[in-house]
């Protein structure tokens, strides 16, 4: 990302006013969806549900970071209310520290005494000061907190081969070296896992307007230095390209093949696909629902090139696609600081977020690690704060009733009867699904009706197995951007939801602008 505008420090949340949609009326005829049980599909990655939290705004300061001494109740300086949240919705792995932050970062400023550590400037985020209070180890604290993995991302664009490699030794080694020493002094005995490391981000902007060959020329050479004891190594990234370049996705997979594990791939989903002028987060015209809802569905079309592209020089699929970053972006909430990304989350949110779920299932062969932008008050976040208060997102909800799917085995379905939602001239599928067979032994199916005023009827059957009933929780709302704020923190939020079988079949009536996850009982 090289054009986020730079604006001065303030925080303020502004909330605009819901629009009311009518959305009771049945669209058509009955969709008929059939689940095939008998031939199971690629596991759905539990890292799917991977979250990034970079040093933006109040991303990490404040929202997750508080300090040990900070009368907000924490644990090691993590806030034990957002924590808290997080581990409920089973975070499996964060991304850290950036982003474009992260080709600026060096992490020997964020190691030792915090009290010692040098003053920086974001430049990349607003240009406010930068205290290194979170390091590798108050990152590594997190992520232990949270029982989840870890994904670093080292510094290609200021940084060097022997600062990734010392950061690597640091990290992970076991031996009596001086770095290894010096993790212990600083207080952590054992070697850290690190699960993922890539080596840079945005390499085609933000982490140093390089072309495909260059940054495969410097990968080669910086990738050869980074060792690590064979049960902490991690899986080495390839920072790749966005949008529509598949150019990167081929150069990388050609000339990196023996030397990484993935190459990652960035996708946002603007209402009006303009940077300039985005779309606001709330408030917002039906056009601009089937607009994001379609934007946002481009998605399957990338994963779609970006792996065909990928089999063409990796026909094993050894290789992932990391989506390593991927959301909603809008205009910034008015009043606040425009380089700290804040945006409100609505019902159109939770519906992005599991449209865009139900793609990486279907591609779950190769789409084998994601990360939403961003975990807490940065872009689609999960959870929104305000000094000591907190507030869960609709795309937390989201998150949180798609945790079945987490490792689960996708299955194939095929839907009939697929009406489309169509609004002055765009048209997209009324119903998105995913179904998969989870660790539980149990069937899962999520559903997404796009249409903001129709109920859809879908008629559910899985040949070879007596459906008796469906039964889970549906998110939805009166409004398209129905959200949650701090003096109505529960205005959104799944509720119970459930459908009988008869003769072994189900018919189940998906509510207007819903998401539906349910186990097929
Ligand atoms: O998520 C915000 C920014 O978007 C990241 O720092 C960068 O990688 C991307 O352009």
């Amino acid at each position: 990302m090289n054009h986020i505008p730079r604006g001065t420090l303030s925080f303020a949340l502004s909330f605009a006013l819901s629009l009311p949609l009518a959305g009771s009326a049945l669209a058509g005829e009955p969709v008929t969806l059939t689940i095939d049980a008998a031939k199971p599909g690629a596991v759905i990655n539990k890292d799917i549900y991977g979250q990034f939290a970079e040093h933006l705004g109040t991303g990490i300061y404040g929202g997750l970071w508080v300090g040990p001494k900070s009368k907000i109740p924490n644990t090691k300086g993590w806030r034990n209310d957002v924590v808290g949240a997080l581990k409920a919705m089973h975070v499996p792995l964060v991304r850290w520290p950036g982003g474009c932050f992260a080709d600026e970062y060096h992490w020997k400023d964020g190691i030792g005494a915090r009290e010692k550590r040098p003053v920086k400037v974001n430049a990349n985020w607003g240009g406010v000061e930068e205290s290194n209070a979170v390091g590798t180890h108050e990152f590594f604290d997190l992520v232990e907190l949270l029982g989840a993995d870890a994904y670093v991302n080292g510094n290609l664009g200021t940084g060097s081969a022997q600062e990734m490699s010392e950061w690597i030794e640091y990290m992970t080694s076991d031996s009596k070296s001086t770095l290894a020493n010096l993790r212990r002094k600083n207080g952590r005995e054992q070697p850290y896992k690190v699960a993922y490391f890539a080596i840079g981000n945005e390499a085609w902007g933000c982490g140093g307007n390089m072309s495909p060959d260059h940054y495969a020329d410097l990968y080669r050479n910086v990738e050869t230095f980074l060792r690590a004891p064979a049960q902490y190594r991690p899986k080495m990234i390839a920072s790749g390209g966005n949008d529509n370049d598949l150019t990167w996705s081929d150069v990388l997979s050609k000339r990196l093949k023996q030397q990484t594990d993935g190459i990652s791939f960035h996708y946002y989903t603007i209402p009006t696909g303009k940077w300039e002028v985005k779309g606001a987060a709330t408030g917002f015209a039906e056009q601009e629902w089937i607009s994001t809802l379609s934007n946002t569905l481009r998605m399957e079309e990338h994963m779609r090139k970006n792996s065909a592209v990928l089999d063409k020089h990796d026909p094993e699929k050894k290789l992932g696609l990391f989506v390593d970053e991927w959301g909603t972006w809008y205009d910034v909430e008015k009043g606040t600081n425009a380089g700290f990304l804040f945006q409100q989350n609505t019902l159109r949110d939770a519906v992005v977020a599991a449209l865009n779920f139900n793609i990486f299932h279907a591609h779950a062969d190769r789409v084998r690690m994601t990360n939403i932008a961003q975990m807490v008050n940065v872009l689609q976040s999960m959870i929104i704060t305000d000094k000591d208060k907190m507030l869960l997102t609709p795309t937390y909800h989201a998150f949180e009733m798609y945790v079945p799917f987490q490792g689960a085995t996708s299955l194939p379905l095929t839907l009939a009867n697929n009406q489309q939602y169509t609004l002055d001239g765009a048209s997209i599928p009324g119903i998105s699904a995913s179904a998969a067979r989870a660790a539980d032994g149990k069937l899962y199916l999520a559903l997404v009706n796009t249409n903001p005023r129709a109920a859809a009827e879908v008629a559910v059957s899985v040949p070879g197995v007596a459906i008796k009933a469906l039964r889970g929780r549906v998110l939805t709302a009166n409004t398209m951007d129905a959200h949650n704020t701090f003096a109505a923190p529960q205005a959104i939020k799944p509720a119970a939801f459930s459908a009988t079988g008869v003769d072994g079949k189900v018919s189940v009536q998906i509510p207007a602008k819903a998401v539906v996850v349910v186990a097929v009982e």
